[in-house]
Parts: C-alpha cells; structure tokens; sequence
C-alpha cells in the first residue's frame, strides 16, 4: 500500500506548488464578514442542546433512531444506525470539552459492546468505528482497542476470496441476490483500514482494497452514478444483478448511495493514496453537484432520477453526507476544484443550517434536521429526522470548523 494521505502532508504539497491549504478565500481559513464561525459555533451549541434533549428520550440499552407520531423511535444495537448517536455524543464533546457529553457517548459507546461479535450483516464499520473509533481517538482509552479489531475480524468473516468483496447483505432468493453488495458498504472500509493500522495486520487493509477496486469495476455506470445493489455469483464472483432495494428504479441514481460512494472513495484514498479512488471521488462528486436534477439548495430529492410528478420529497441525509465528504475531497484538489467543491459543501451546511431542514430548539425529539427518507420502496422512514443525517451534519461544522482554524480536517 502506498503512503497514507494526510491533509497536513497534502497541504506542504501545496504549500511546495505556492498554493497553500487553505488557499482561495471565504471557505478556506478564516474570513471576516461571512458569518461562517459564528454558524458554526450556534449550530453546535444548538446541536449539544438537542443531543441532550435526545438523549433522555430513550434508555442506554436503545438507541435513537427517528421521530415518527410525536415520538422518538429506538432501536436495539443491531439496527444498522446504532453508531450515529454515541458518534453524535462525541463530536459534542470533542466540540465543547464538556464531561457532560464524554459520560454520555461513554455510557451509549458501552451499550455497542456484543456488535463485536455481529457477523449478521456488513455495519459493523458505521456501528464500531463512530461509537468507539471516535471514543478511543478522544479519549485514548485502550479497553476500546480490542472492540474495534474483534468488530474488523467479524466484518472481515463477510469476505469470501471466491468473489472478493464483503458481502453486504445476506443472500435474498426472493429477489434473485446470492451475494449482494451494496455502494453503502465502501464506509465500512474504515474500520478495516483502522484496524491495519491498529494491528499491524495488512490483511484488513488488503481486503478493504480489493472490495473497493472491485466496487469501482462493477458498481458505476458511464455518468459516473452508482448502482445501489450489485449482486455477485458467489462461485464464479462475477455480477449477476445490478439492481435497487431504496432507489426508484434498477437504472436510477439513489440519492444517499451516491453520497456514500463519495464519501467512501474520499476516505479511501486518504487511507491509500492510490489515484484511482481520487479519480472516482471526483467523478461521484461532479456527478452529484453537476446533476440538472440537484434543486438550487443543494438537498437532493432522494432520487436524482425521480420524475418531476414524484418531486416532493428531498433527502437531508444524503446532503449531509456529502457535505462532509466535499470538505474532505477539497483538500486533496487544488485550485478551482477545490474552491468549487469547498463552496458547495458550504452552501449545502447554509441550507441544512436554515429552514425547512434543521429543527427548532426543543421541537423535532431532540434530532437537528429533518426530511431525510430511510427507504421510499419499503414505505420506512418517508421525511423524517434519522440520526445519521444529524451525525454527518455535526461532523461537517467539526471539518470546517478545522478547516478554517488551519487544522488537519480529518483527526485519527
Ligand atoms: N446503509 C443503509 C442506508 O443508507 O439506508
């Protein structure tokens, strides 16, 4: 594996070219008179109010999950979204300095201990790394160490070298799936990343490359969207179906899958540094910013393919996810990608920051935003808050807010 990227390491490149890190003009370093920090700091102080007001909403065993009916809906830890709220808990910490928030993400981070062992199904990564990858990167506390790699070896019993990549969901004969493989999973690669790292071990990291080379083989058409399924035939290891489950059609481009190969391609060539995962992050994300179908606030609806009869609902998680994967990508571009791609995620954070996305103090259960959509097809989770989205937004203000004080935008 080559050299791992580092946005310090990146940002003496382009010191070397006379660049600079945090070279263009308002979103970069700090700038007077646009307002960006001061948002930034009332978003987290609205965003620790919520988080406290969620989090006596349901007991340490469960784990907020929505607000559907005036109620706040919890789920055991082996929904896939348990991570987002102890992650939550720990960027608020992070945030604040405040122990309030580290015995509570301590105290929910706790209540994922038997995922560990979870070989059920592929979240491992969003449930281990947010809750306890980002509890041990705060607080280095070393009882969270053998979690995280027990989580990566479990993850890593989804592996069949016959196909070679991580088997996202189990097989569905109804459906015609013998080994499918979902674009949500290249995030779970970061825990196997870690995990080399952590251990010494290459075998994680190996195994995160070969999913992820063969994701940008079989899960991208000609315009650079993703399919949301690629189902695999688990003896021959070839495609056998390129489909959907929470998109509209098997052709479209579901929204939050798009945000998740972004995100997931970014991540992957910090971990990396291999230009083909750069390359395909870009692609995803001119795709996305590009797209004729992207309303003028930048909150995709949850397809980018929905007819415009069916134009009615957007999806505040996927813009949430891609706004923190744009502020990561900025760094490792230069010139007027990077400034494009910074401004995007900045305006993305300004409409989620305003209404109709993001929650007034007190209302919405204790979640920051609303109007993401779980799964249209299912008829789950239809504009509602979901923890994921209000996870990825507090990690944005975290980014920029390193940003613009000339830190590296992602901590390890
Ligand atoms: N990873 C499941 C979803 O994005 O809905």
């Amino acid at each position: 594996m080559k050299k791992r990227i580092t946005n310090l390491c990146f940002c003496l490149g382009l010191l070397a070219l006379g660049s600079g890190c945090n070279s263009g003009n308002t979103s970069g370093r700090a700038a007077s008179g646009d307002g960006l920090d001061s948002l930034i700091a009332s978003e987290l102080a609205f965003a620790a109010g919520q988080a406290l007001l969620l989090d006596s909403q349901c007991p340490d065993t469960l784990f907020p999950r929505t607000f559907e009916q005036d109620s706040v809906r919890c789920s055991r830890s082996g929904w896939w979204t348990t991570g987002f709220f102890p992650g939550e808990l720990w960027y608020l910490y992070e945030a604040s300095g405040d122990d309030l928030f580290r015995n509570r993400a301590r105290a929910r981070t706790a209540a994922l201990t038997s995922e560990q062992y979870n070989r059920n199904d592929h979240d491992l990564g969003f449930k281990l790394y947010n809750s306890f990858g980002n509890g041990l990167r705060l607080t280095g506390d070393s009882s969270y160490t053998p979690v995280l790699l027990q989580g990566a070896t479990s993850l890593l019993t989804r592996f069949h070298p016959s196909v070679g990549l991580i088997m996202s969901w189990n097989p569905n004969p109804g459906r015609g799936w013998d080994y499918p493989v979902i674009i949500d999973n290249m995030m779970n690669l970061e825990l196997l990343f870690w995990a080399s790292r952590a251990s010494g071990n290459p075998v994680y990291a190996e195994r995160a490359i070969a999913h992820a080379d063969k994701t940008l083989a079989n899960h991208f058409r000609e315009d650079n969207s993703s399919y949301h399924v690629v189902s695999y035939d688990s003896i021959t290891g070839q495609p056998q179906a390129k489909e959907t489950a929470q998109g509209y059609s098997n052709a479209s481009a579901w929204a939050r899958g798009q945000a998740w190969g972004l995100y997931g391609y970014t991540m992957a060539y910090r971990e990396t540094g291999f230009a083909r995962y750069l390359e395909q992050a870009t692609r995803i994300a001119d795709f996305i910013l590009q797209n004729p179908n992207l309303p003028e606030d930048k909150v995709p609806y949850w397809d980018f393919d929905t007819p415009d009869s069916l134009k009615v609902y957007r999806d505040v998680s996927a813009a949430a996810i891609t706004c923190s994967a744009l502020i990561e990508l900025s760094r490792y571009v230069a010139g007027e990608q990077q400034q494009f791609y910074l401004d995007s995620a900045v305006q993305i954070l300004r409409s989620l920051a305003a209404a109709p996305y993001r929650a007034e103090k007190g209302e919405n259960g204790g979640f920051l935003l609303k109007h993401s959509v779980g799964s249209i097809p299912h008829g789950s989770e239809v504009d509602v808050p979901l923890s994921y989205a209000d996870y990825y937004f507090v990690e944005s203000l975290l980014r920029l807010k390193r940003l613009r004080a000339g830190e590296e935008v992602v901590k390890q």
